[in-house]
């Protein structure tokens, strides 16, 4: 992702990006000397398609968006990548929890129709490899080319080579983990929306996002509860997500361990 951000990033160009998603693509962003312009997305978390060609300037090089996105959990409808194609910026759509989704391919069918799309993939969450840095993306050509001209020769580490490797000659037993997930994440949803004081997010990723919508109920009181039976869930200082938090779908016994300690909230 850095590199190509590198590649097409100049100091003074924006891209645009719809909050609340991914916080690294702001990061990256800065780094290169360039800025984010964010686009809100809808009360529905959709990418606001609109928004974002009103608010195209010379200057906007990049949009990125994130299917299904992290944290809401939604992907975004191919009639909104379409659209947003015909804008002539370069689309990066990150698929990094793609294959936990309905749609495992994505976008990739479009990469040879359209030279102005990037997909980007990684083998940290379906094959629970995150810490050996190994991803891919689909390019069209020209991309390709000056990714693979501008690119460190020592990009991935052996390690991690060989991880993705042995994760592609087993795939029936990694892909089967990925159905045990997804099948998880119904179960999870349903302890979330089984509380009085939580509304979850249908999500099509290896995590659920859930609003804690009871006055009566703070969010640091949902912490400290959580934390005293020994779990962690994702908080966000965000703006936008201050009275959220974010559950990984783990093992059956981990959302049975989840429910109990949920239920201790508002005794
Ligand atoms: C949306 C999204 N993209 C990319 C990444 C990072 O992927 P990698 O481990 O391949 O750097 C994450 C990790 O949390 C993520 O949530």
């Amino acid at each position: 992702m850095s590199l190509l951000w590198h590649i097409f990033l100049a100091v003074g160009d924006t891209i645009i990006c719809c909050p609340p998603t991914f916080s690294l693509y702001t990061s990256v962003t800065t780094l290169c000397g360039a800025y984010v312009l964010e686009v809100p997305r809808t009360a529905d978390y959709e990418v606001d398609v609109e928004g974002i060609l009103e608010a195209l300037t010379p200057e906007t090089k990049m949009i990125i968006l994130c299917s299904p996105n992290n944290p809401t959990g939604n992907p975004v409808s191919e009639a909104d990548v379409l659209a947003l194609l015909e804008t002539g910026r370069i689309v990066v759509v990150d698929e990094a929890y793609v294959e936990f989704s309905d749609q495992p391919g994505g976008f990739a069918h479009l990469v040879l129709q359209y030279s102005n799309l990037v997909v980007l993939r990684t083998f940290s969450k379906w094959a629970g490899l995150a810490g050996l840095r190994i991803g891919y993306g689909l390019f069209p050509e020209w991309i390709g080319a000056y990714m693979k001209r501008a690119q460190c020769p020592f990009e991935v580490n052996v390690a991690g080579h060989i991880a993705a490797i042995e994760t592609l000659k087993d795939l029936d037993y990694v892909l089967g983990n990925v159905r045990k997930v997804v099948r998880e994440r119904d179960h999870v949803y349903d302890v979330l929306a089984s509380q009085p004081y939580l509304e979850p997010i249908p999500s099509q990723g290896n995590f659920i996002l859930a609003h804690v919508s009871n006055e009566e109920v703070e969010i640091r009181q949902v912490r400290t509860t959580l934390e005293a039976n020994g779990i962690l869930l994702r908080y966000f200082h965000h703006p936008y997500l201050h009275d959220f938090l974010r559950v990984t779908v783990g093992l059956p016994e981990h959302t049975d361990r989840l429910a109990q300690a949920l239920a201790k909230v508002m005794v």
